[in-house]
């Protein structure tokens, strides 16, 4: 089971973090399936059979990713009953930020009126939240942070091939954020990272700043990906890591009341829901009206289920994501 990668250390310290509150913002234009169905050769019915997703938002051409990161984090700060002072680390998971520098975490420190801490961003493709969130876990636990800022945040549409139908109908635009501080009891209990680099062919752009930078405004950083390669990896390695996770913490599959997956695809998701026992009502499902937001769809489909009230606190929850890298990551709190 190592090949999964390597699990956290356990819940051993005296100190502990919880998320404190939680955080969403969506950019106000929504992309639907018939409208895509006027962009390239694409049905309705295609779409929400083979990836459940019926409309996804999409930023303004005048807004960057720090700008869904701000109010979202806003969000996250009032549910939490905190104030900007209190915050002092600033983590920000996101494979497209504003910038090459500075970072999207500095933008929000800055915007927010949080005073000088550590404030960067991590980039994971889809799984950078849970790698942000292990980050900001480790250094409250370690005392060296207390109370942290932890965002998601895409705007995928800024890197979406728009004449591709393989990939256009599935991407979408947005920011989840929580606030996690100092708990005497866990909170999170655990995370397990991973990462392969021998798959990039199947899931990655072509350009960037320093490879291939001519072609970066002219569509070489566009995703590129074989689907059904990355479908079958996903549903293994994150069923796999979902395993180890539990194995770890003496938890059997049936030891979770619910499970927030990466929302790339409801067929995906379903499989992961079977293979802990899950019914369908225990899976938070955001991907009809987020599609796969990247890094914030996890912190978006979370702030989504705690704000309506279907997550409660003292409930256990189980987070897993899977991402171009390719990177995996699961994180087990109670919340
Ligand atoms: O977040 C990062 C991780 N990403 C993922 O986890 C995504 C994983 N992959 C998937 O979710 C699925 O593989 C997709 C939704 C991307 C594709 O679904 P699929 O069932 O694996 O389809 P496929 O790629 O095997 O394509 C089946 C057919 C092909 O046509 P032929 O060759 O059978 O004639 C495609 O050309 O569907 C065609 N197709 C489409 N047809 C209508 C591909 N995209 C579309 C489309 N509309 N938008």
């Amino acid at each position: 089971m190592e090949q999964y990668g390597r699990v956290t250390d356990p819940v051993s310290s005296l100190r502990h973090s919880r998320i404190a509150g939680t955080g969403r913002y969506l950019p106000e234009r929504i992309l639907s399936n018939r409208e895509l169905e006027r962009m390239v050769d694409t049905t309705d019915e295609w779409i929400r059979t083979r990836t459940g997703m019926e409309r996804r938002h999409m930023a303004a051409d005048e807004q960057a990713s720090s700008d869904l990161a701000i109010p979202a984090a806003r969000a996250a700060l009032e549910a939490a009953s905190c104030d900007p002072a209190e915050i002092d680390l600033v983590v920000v998971g996101t494979t497209t930020p504003d910038l090459v520098f500075p970072n999207v975490g500095c933008m929000v420190q800055n915007a927010l009126g949080i005073p000088p801490c550590g404030a960067f961003s991590c980039e994971a493709a889809c799984t950078g939240w849970l790698y942000a969130l292990s980050i900001a876990d480790g250094m409250i636990r370690l005392g060296r942070a207390n109370k942290a800022l932890v965002v998601g945040v895409e705007t995928l549409s800024r890197i979406t091939d728009w004449s591709d139908r393989s990939t256009c109908v599935l991407f979408g635009d947005g920011a989840g954020a929580v606030v996690l501080e100092p708990s005497r009891e866990p909170g999170m209990m655990g995370f397990l990272l991973g990462a392969d680099g021998s798959h990039v062919d199947i899931l990655r752009s072509r350009a960037g700043v320093s490879r291939n930078p001519q072609h970066f405004g002219s569509g070489g950083a566009a995703i590129r990906m074989k689907g059904s390669e990355v479908f079958k990896i996903a549903v293994r390695t994150m069923g796999g890591t979902v395993d180890r996770l539990l194995e770890e913490h003496g938890l059997d599959r049936g030891g979770i009341d619910w499970l927030i997956p990466h929302q790339a695809n409801i067929r995906i998701i379903q499989a992961i829901g079977k293979r802990l026992n899950l019914p369908d009502e225990r899976v938070i499902l955001t991907v009809q009206d987020h599609g796969n937001t990247g890094a914030a769809s996890i912190p978006l489909a979370l702030d989504v289920a705690a704000r309506d009230g279907r997550i409660q606190r003292g409930q256990r929850i189980m987070m897993v994501s899977f991402g171009g890298g390719l990177t995996w990551a699961a994180g087990l709190m109670q919340y």
